[in-house]
């Protein structure tokens, strides 16, 4: 039985990752920052739920010790994230975004990776087959933002983007840190959540499934690795 934790799972990719993972037989727990979206997530796929927000140490602690009590973890998804928009949801360009600002994304976006990361890391050092999913974004990669032409070069804003690239460098580091573990970082693609006001061009099902796919990964399966649906990502 394989035991997996997905933050930030009460909407967007994280449920629909989890509701796909149920199905699969895993035991999932729904990591919500707010105690009622959790279980309101969780009784509606049979999943277990624990309070967990990711720039909080206490709240990370507190929920290892949870998960830790009640068995152990497999699988660590971290998918809780954020993208600052403008309030008509719009994106911001460099000149509107502040050392402020950027602080408190990277708390969510990167900081929490490795909170999280740290905090379960002895629990998936007991796993017979641990796994770590990193979401990182394909504005993340270098290769893309600096070709002319496509959508990733034409992206304005630069919180967001530098924050994917911290996760993948933390995705290499630690892959080789830890090698008794698949740690990958994937690329749902453009999806349809609250994150981008709803503008993505995929549906949530369409961008989960790398997702899913990772998060499946045996012990002869890919680590350090930065996929999407497609297969390996230029870094
Ligand atoms: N959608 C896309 O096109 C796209 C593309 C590439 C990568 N991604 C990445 O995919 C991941 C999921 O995004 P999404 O599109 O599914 O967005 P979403 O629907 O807005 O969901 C984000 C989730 O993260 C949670 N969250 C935010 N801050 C948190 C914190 N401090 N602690 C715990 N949970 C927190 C949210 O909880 P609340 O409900 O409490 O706010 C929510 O459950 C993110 O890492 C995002 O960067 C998305």
């Amino acid at each position: 039985m394989t035991t997996t934790l997905i933050t930030g799972a009460n909407k967007g990719l994280g449920f629909e990752t989890a509701r796909r993972l149920v199905a699969a037989g895993h035991t999932v727990y729904i990591g919500s920052r707010d105690a009622e979206r959790g279980r309101l997530a969780a009784e509606r796929l049979g999943a277990r739920t624990v309070l967990i927000d990711v720039t909080d140490d206490t709240s990370v602690a507190a929920a290892a010790k949870a998960v830790e009590a009640d068995g152990g973890l497999d699988v660590l998804i971290n998918n809780a994230g954020i993208e600052e928009r403008s309030p008509d949801g719009g994106v911001l360009g460099p000149e509107e975004e502040s050392a402020d600002m950027m602080r408190r994304l990277f708390d969510t976006n990167v900081f929490g990776v490795v909170r999280v990361t740290l905090a379960f890391l002895p629990l998936l050092r007991r796993s017979a087959a641990p796994v770590v999913v990193n979401l990182s974004s394909g504005l993340g990669s270098m290769t893309r933002v600096t070709t002319p032409g496509t959508p990733t070069w034409g992206y304005p804003g630069l919180i967001y983007p530098a924050s994917k690239t911290a996760v993948n460098m933390i995705t290499v580091q630690y892959a080789k840190a830890f090698p008794g573990i698949r740690i990958n970082a994937v690329e749902p693609g453009y999806t349809r959540t609250d994150l981008n006001a709803n503008t993505g061009t995929q549906t949530v099902e369409e961008g989960a499934e790398i997702i899913v796919r990772m998060a499946q990964v045996g012990p002869d399966g890919p680590t350090g690795g930065y996929f999407d649906v497609n297969g390996p990502l230029p870094w």
